[in-house]
């Protein structure tokens, strides 16, 4: 039977990362749900939406033409045909995603179409053959895929959160790319975590702890826990 890996965590813990590595290193498909939100955060916005509108943006999102590319080496989303997967990481997109994301209506089409993206990948046609499938979130672990052989919940300290993610952002972790950091990280975090719960492990769930561990040692400790 296919397998299913499911990643949650905040923010900078390296799930983006790790999961895509995992995918790769075992031939399955990968999918990353917080493109997901991005991408029809994206697409609210170009068409106008006033995203404080639930109702609308509820409605727009439901028309999402999304085509979701699960190739762990090259993972990639488009709307309508057009290529968004560089454009929905802008610092635009990311200070108002949680404003779709913490849409409840938003939230249950999109789990909706990552668990069909999730089953696609038990078939062989799919792009694992059959395989199997990544997939790392806020909600994968609990809500989307709690029937999951694998499930980890990867969480790191805020200083190190901050750390990585302005490196990513700005090329260094010094205190004015911490700051600019800051709102990526702490307020969407805080924003998130009022509709979803990836701060503590649910039941079943094995917890990682990235803080201190490079990303390799953090890839070496989730491949030991997939593999046993
Ligand atoms: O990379 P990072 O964890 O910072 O963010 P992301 O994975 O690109 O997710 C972007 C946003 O999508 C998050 O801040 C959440 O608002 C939302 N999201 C969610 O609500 N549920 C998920 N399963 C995944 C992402």
């Amino acid at each position: 039977t296919a397998l299913v890996v499911a990643i949650d965590g905040p923010s900078g813990t390296g799930k983006s990362t790790i999961s895509r590595r995992i995918a790769a290193e075992f031939g399955l498909a990968y999918l990353d749900t917080g493109a997901m939100y991005r991408a029809a955060a994206w697409w609210c916005v170009r068409e106008g939406i006033d995203l404080a509108d639930t109702a609308a943006v509820a409605a727009q999102v439901r028309e999402l033409p999304l085509q979701i590319g699960t190739d762990p080496r090259e993972p990639s989303f488009a709307v309508g045909g057009e290529d968004v997967s560089v454009v929905i990481r802008s610092t635009e997109i990311s200070t108002m995603v949680s404003a779709v994301a913490t849409n409840l209506d938003v939230r249950a089409q999109l789990q909706d179409r990552q668990r069909a993206a999730i089953a696609a990948e038990q078939r062989p046609d799919g792009f694992s053959g059959g395989r199997g499938i990544v997939a790392e979130g806020r909600d994968i672990t609990t809500v989307v895929a709690p029937d999951a052989q694998v499930r980890i919940l990867l969480l790191a300290d805020e200083a190190a959160r901050l750390a990585r993610r302005a490196k990513e952002l700005h090329g260094t972790a010094d205190s004015a790319a911490l700051e600019a950091t800051r709102d990526q990280v702490v307020r969407r975090d805080a924003e998130d975590s009022t509709v979803s719960n990836f701060t503590t492990a649910a039941d079943g769930v094995l917890t990682v702890d990235t803080s201190t561990m490079t990303l390799e040692e953090s890839v070496d400790t989730v491949r030991g826990i997939v593999t046993r």
